[in-house]
């Protein structure tokens, strides 16, 4: 056999092995979709709040959008618990649990992994599973770690610090979320804005200080006034700060995919702009998205904050 015939039949045997894995439901891309980006970590995003370029964080849930949102640029994929809403039809985010959570997050990791995705990956710790104990939270935290999480959220301050000082001690990167936090959204009398009066500023102010010092590198701000949320982006060193309805001073933002995209059936909250409505795709709306927040153009303070 001349080396061109071994050429052939080696061709012609990938090709083969091509077509019984390919599936007639949306493949997803077999090469990296951003070939010249580096994998996102700790040290790079630490990198990008030090010279303040903006992080683009969104939500996916499964493998499909999240390799869509990989090649767009987003640079940090965020499981949501979120998904009791926009997959499961909850009523809140209060009835996710773990399981479902540890199901998505694999949904999602494996979306990355099979294009060779290079976002950082963060996984909600749903309702329950880290309000008993450290140990319960470090345990739950492992499950999230375990099905590809590269850190774990959680919500609240105060009385998180400790938990979120043990988990990040055992090697588990945490992100934070203070302002409106969902899953204690009956304590809070409602989807309200917090931090409005000078108490509630400093309070917050206050448990992002801790959160910080306990070893938080993310913080998810969520409807606060874009003042408090600039301010407090400013006074903290080495904790990024992630706005959603926290206006344009934040060290990156954060948007849930469904309503980014406008698929939201109800009334869209105030903080939402609909990115699908003068993109061509999904893609191109991610794209767009990525853009405006890099170069500051979303959110608008005067549209989308309080
Ligand atoms: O669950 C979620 O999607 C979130 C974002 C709104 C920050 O926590």
């Amino acid at each position: 056999m001349t080396e061109s015939d071994a050429t052939t039949k080696a061709t012609e045997a990938a090709s083969r092995a091509a077509a019984l894995h390919a599936t007639p439901y949306g493949t997803l891309p077999p090469a990296s979709p951003m070939p010249n980006r580096k994998p996102l970590s700790l040290p790079r995003l630490q990198e990008m709040q030090a010279r303040g370029e903006k992080i683009a964080m969104i939500t996916a849930y499964d493998a499909t959008f999240a390799a869509v949102a990989d090649a767009a640029g987003v640079e940090c994929i965020l499981v949501g618990d979120s998904l009791g809403m926009v997959c499961q039809g909850l009523g809140s985010t209060v009835g996710v649990t773990l399981e479902s959570m540890r199901h998505y997050t694999e949904c999602v990791e494996r979306g990355l992994r099979r294009s060779q995705g290079t976002a950082w990956l963060i996984g909600d710790m749903p309702f329950g599973t880290y309000q008993e104990s450290k140990e319960q939270a470090f345990r739950n935290a492992s499950v999230l770690i375990q099905a590809g999480a590269h850190m774990v959220k959680l919500e609240g301050g105060g009385w998180t610090t400790e938990t979120v000082r043990f988990i990040v001690e055992r090697g588990i990167p945490v992100c934070a979320h203070l302002g409106l936090t969902p899953q204690t959204v009956h304590a809070l009398g409602g989807y309200r804005v917090q931090g409005k009066t000078q108490a509630g500023a400093e309070l917050l102010k206050k448990q992002a200080h801790e959160l910080q010092e306990a070893g938080a590198t993310m913080l998810v701000l969520e409807m606060v006034p874009a003042d408090l949320a600039r301010e407090l982006t400013a006074e903290l060193t080495h904790c990024a700060t992630i706005g959603i309805g926290a206006g344009n001073g934040t060290d990156g933002q954060v948007l849930v995919l469904h309503d980014m995209l406008g698929l939201h059936l109800g009334k869209m909250p105030k903080f939402v702009r609909n990115f699908m409505q003068d993109a061509g795709s999904i893609r191109g709306a991610m794209e767009n998205y990525v853009a405006a927040v890099k170069n500051g153009s979303f959110p608008e303070n005067a549209i989308h904050a309080w």
